[in-house]
């Protein structure tokens, strides 16, 4: 981390030490503060906004792990094989509906829709314990517009939270194939690290857990501002160790 002697980078270090610290405490008291809502108990109801490649690999993921699952769609009609494999934990239902189902909610759409949903669902989702932000932009899905502008807000993190006011969001998965998500799960002589970035204590105590549950290994390397990390394409993009995302994590600014 870049130092400089002003009062302000002062204090703002000494938040950012408090800050985690807060979140390492949250996480080793995961098991009380968390695991009583996991599948090993009571298990989490999870809304998955976006169900295509990576929101469906994602929520069959959790679903295994024993937690209900809502996968949504605009059209939810079109997720009936999806979720008649499942089981009965699967359901499909709206937008709307999945939101309202989950204690969790995960957001795995083109970044581009992040304004949009935002629009229409910040008020509910700042009402869940956990906001998962799975989504990515991408130029050449998203456009170059719209990637410098959330470049211009500080990269994908702080933008989703100005657009999700108050949402407890944390950043997970953005840089893991959908395939990989049943191929690397519960990997044998070491599981795949998942570096996740996150500002409230309790939505990563949350996400950590249902990351170990599905078989990978959490690895907090910041607040939201470190969110920009979390896409294809930087260092921490692709498959690494937790011990790897480590010392990569540590050489970012
Ligand atoms: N694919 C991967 O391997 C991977 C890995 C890591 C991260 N990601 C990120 O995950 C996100 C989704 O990628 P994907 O590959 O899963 O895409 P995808 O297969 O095209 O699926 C996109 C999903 O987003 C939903 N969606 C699109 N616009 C929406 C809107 N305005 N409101 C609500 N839902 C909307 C779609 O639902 P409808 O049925 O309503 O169209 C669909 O379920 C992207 O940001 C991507 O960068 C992908």
């Amino acid at each position: 981390m870049t130092r400089n002697n002003s009062t302000d980078c002062d204090r703002r270090s000494f938040m950012v030490i408090i800050g985690f610290g807060a979140a390492l405490l949250a996480l080793s008291a995961w098991p009380r503060a968390a695991g009583a809502q996991t599948a090993g108990s009571a298990p989490l109801k999870i809304g998955m906004i976006g169900s295509g490649r990576e929101g469906g690999a994602l929520g069959t993921a959790l679903v295994k792990a024993g937690h209900p699952v809502m996968f949504s769609s605009r059209h939810p009609e079109e997720l009936k094989s999806l979720v008649d494999s499942l089981g009965p934990l699967a359901k499909a239902g709206t937008v709307a509906q999945a939101i309202e189902f989950g204690d969790v909610v995960m957001i795995v759409v083109p970044y581009g829709a992040m304004q949009e949903i935002g629009r229409d669902y910040a008020a509910a989702l700042a009402k869940k314990t956990l906001v998962v932000d799975v989504s990515n932009p991408i130029a050449r899905r998203d456009g170059a517009d719209l990637v410098k502008a959330i470049d211009e807000q500080g990269g994908a993190g702080l933008a989703t939270a100005k657009m999700l006011p108050g949402a407890h969001l944390v950043r997970a998965f953005n840089a893991i194939g959908s395939a990989k998500i049943a191929a690397d799960a519960h990997r044998a002589g070491g599981l795949v690290g998942v570096p996740i970035a996150g500002d409230d204590p309790n939505a990563i105590a949350i996400a950590s857990g249902l990351i170990r549950e599905i078989g990978f290994e959490p690895v907090l390397i910041g607040g939201l501002a470190k969110g920009k990390y979390l896409v294809p394409g930087t260092p921490l993009g692709g498959e690494h160790s937790p011990a790897e995302i480590r010392t990569i994590a540590a050489s970012l600014s």
